[in-house]
């Protein structure tokens, strides 16, 4: 080989070196991981959590215990999951899987913070709702000054009188009482655009600030999906909150996860390294 011809090569390969390393996703054997357990909630919106008469926790949430410092235990939820199928608290219908993990994992770098999903999307859901998509996964980060914003994840964007719960409004979405949540997810549907979106007195699947990019894919049963989002700056505990809508599932009907937190960098539920 000539020297020039040699020296094409190895620019090649320099190229396609630091190419990988400034947008390829992180090294994921190396990254954070946790399972994180979501539900179906059947219809306990923001005001039954708070209602004394119907949850004990109203009281420890007050006084700044978090839903999950109540409700995880030997790694899944304590829940009394009869209860979250009963006609008092699920008048429609409760899907067949009640809960399941989620293996979170995420790592950052200088421009991004990358979040993976992993997890087994049951079937026998009670509701079809969504016909293009078999599959949403969603991932709500509260600010501050959101009710419980580092107590209770996505809680407080769930209300009494969103649409498909109960006697509700269809056109009414998920909205916050004060601050907001940006939103983004991912959906199976051929061609489906991924969602940057915000809740405040209404959800937007458009026009939020996370950057997000998302990309899925399933293998078997099991689907892996990958959000990127703007790195919400080192140091940071950022909380948050997944929802996943499966077996064609919409509105109400999904599974959810308590609220966890993402050190950037910091310690959280889940620690977030520099990759
Ligand atoms: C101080 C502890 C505590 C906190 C904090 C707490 N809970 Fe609970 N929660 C309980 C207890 C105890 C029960 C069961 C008895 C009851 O409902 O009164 C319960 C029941 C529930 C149930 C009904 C299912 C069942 O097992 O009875 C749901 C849903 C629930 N909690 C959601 C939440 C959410 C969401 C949060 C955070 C916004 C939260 N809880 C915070 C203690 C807590």
């Amino acid at each position: 080989m000539k020297k020039s011809t040699l020296s094409m090569v190895a620019l090649g390969l320099l190229l396609g070196a630091t190419g990988g390393a400034a947008w390829a996703a992180p090294d994921w054997t190396k990254a954070a991981k946790r399972d994180i357990t979501v539900f179906h909630p059947g219809t306990a919106a923001m005001e039954w959590v708070g209602k004394k008469s119907d949850h004990s926790g109203t009281a420890g949430l007050k006084k700044g215990e978090t839903c999950v410092g109540c409700h995880e235990e030997k790694g899944g939820l304590n829940f009394n999951f009869k209860r979250l199928a009963d006609k008092e608290l699920e008048p429609v219908g409760a899907p067949k899987t009640m809960n399941y993990p989620v293996a979170v994992q995420a790592a950052y770098d200088a421009s991004n913070l990358y979040i993976r999903l992993t997890f087994k999307a049951p079937t026998g859901g009670a509701n079809k709702g969504d016909k293009t998509n078999e599959v949403k996964a969603t991932v709500l980060f509260p600010d501050e000054k959101v009710q419980l914003a580092a107590q209770a994840g996505c809680w407080a964007s769930c209300h009494n009188d969103a649409r498909t719960m109960p006697g509700a409004d269809e056109k009414k979405t998920k909205y916050t009482k004060e601050g907001s949540y940006q939103l983004m997810q991912w959906a199976s549907g051929k061609g489906a655009k991924v969602a940057d979106g915000t809740v405040t007195t209404e959800r937007k699947m458009e026009g939020g600030s996370l950057g997000a990019k998302a990309e899925g894919s399933k293998a078997g049963d099991t689907y892996t999906v990958t959000f990127t989002r703007k790195n919400p700056g080192e140091g940071k505990v950022v909380p948050f909150g997944v929802a996943i809508h499966a077996d064609n599932a919409s509105g109400r009907f999904h599974h959810v996860s308590l609220g966890y937190t993402i050190g950037v960098g910091a310690d959280g539920d889940l620690k977030a390294s520099k990759q």
